[in-house]
């Protein structure tokens, strides 16, 4: 195990989510639905990564943009009260903090409706500002920004040989020349849709879009995230599925951000890539059980409370 706190860049969206309880279905064109209750939780991809990167006992810092409101206040507050480095995150005068609704329906599920603002102006300048200033393990990020940052940005992380972990989400089609040699890519089953063509849905069809990916981004890992099916790691030699944990969820907003950060986290503190996947399935089981983005994502005591009460043999996991 390394010594110190591993420091994690993450570079990405900050939103404030207006959750939506108990939607039913989506509504078509021209129609209203109803839901039970709403309430508005502080979120965005790249926020809730660099929260779950400081639970999770990281050295966090955060790239990202808000506008000068309350919605960006409110997600300055969170995010210094979990400890995470803000110095980075730019106040931008003439944009909107960016903010998503996030429709719920009775399995914790969602569909969201994303409105950028801010979020759509994180600049390359912003990334280097903070990698001149600090020397990280690594670098997290997603694709809720503009598509010429994330290559510059991984461009920059590769020539200080920083290793990067791409969330492939929002679900999109996106070239990966710019991003041949990353450290993983990582999208879940909409995404990995939306990248490869192929429908991740059976064993033989999920095996095929990890190669594609594989040859098309030359990635030291892909890491597909399958919902209940676990994760499948995929190195250019052999196919690991890890399984993860079946508990009852209520919100999944932010599972996948809390999965690579405690990954992240944990592989910077010298776990084994496979050990990191199921600390992240931890982080991620126990985040889908409670609401909302920030608010559920958990310490690193409370995963590994929940590894010793839901201890299973390596053997009996992968089965
Ligand atoms: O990954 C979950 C996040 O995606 C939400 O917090 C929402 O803001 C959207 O960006």
């Amino acid at each position: 195990m390394k010594e110190g706190k591993p420091k994690i860049l993450v570079v990405g969206s900050m939103n404030m989510d207006l959750i939506m309880y108990n939607v039913e279905r989506i509504p078509k064109m021209g129609e209203s639905i109803y839901c039970t209750g709403y309430e508005y939780v502080t979120g965005g991809k790249g926020s809730n990564q660099a929260y779950a990167a400081s639970m999770q006992g990281a050295d966090a810092y955060l790239v990202g943009r808000i506008g000068t409101d309350d919605n960006g206040r409110a997600l300055m507050k969170q995010l210094e009260e979990a400890g995470v480095d803000t110095s980075f995150v730019v106040r931008d005068e003439g944009h909107l903090t960016g903010l998503s609704t996030m429709n719920i329906d009775a399995d914790g599920n969602y569909f969201s409706i994303f409105a950028s603002g801010a979020n759509d102006h994180i600049k390359p300048e912003d990334v280097e500002r903070a990698m001149d200033q600090v020397d990280f393990d690594m670098v997290v990020m997603q694709l809720e920004m503009p598509l010429e940052t994330v290559y510059q940005t991984y461009g920059m992380a590769r020539q200080r040989e920083i290793p990067v972990f791409l969330d492939a989400g929002p679900a999109m089609s996106i070239p990966l020349e710019r991003l041949r040699g990353i450290f993983i890519i990582s999208p879940n089953e909409a995404e990995t849709a939306a990248l490869t063509g192929i429908v991740p849905d059976t064993k033989a069809h999920t095996e095929e879009a990890a190669r594609w990916l594989y040859e098309k981004a030359a990635p030291r890992y892909v890491l597909l995230k399958l919902g209940s099916r676990g994760a499948l790691l995929y190195d250019g030699r052999e196919m690991k599925w890890v399984k993860g944990y079946h508990v009852d969820a209520v919100d999944t907003t932010a599972a996948g951000d809390t999965f690579g950060a405690a990954l992240a986290v944990q592989y910077c503190k010298g776990a084994d890539m496979e050990t990191a996947i199921r600390y992240g399935h931890a982080a991620a089981a126990i985040c889908v059980m409670r609401k909302g983005g920030h608010p559920s994502i958990p310490t690193a005591k409370e995963v590994e409370r929940f590894l010793l009460e839901n201890k299973v043999g390596r053997r009996e996991q992968n089965k």
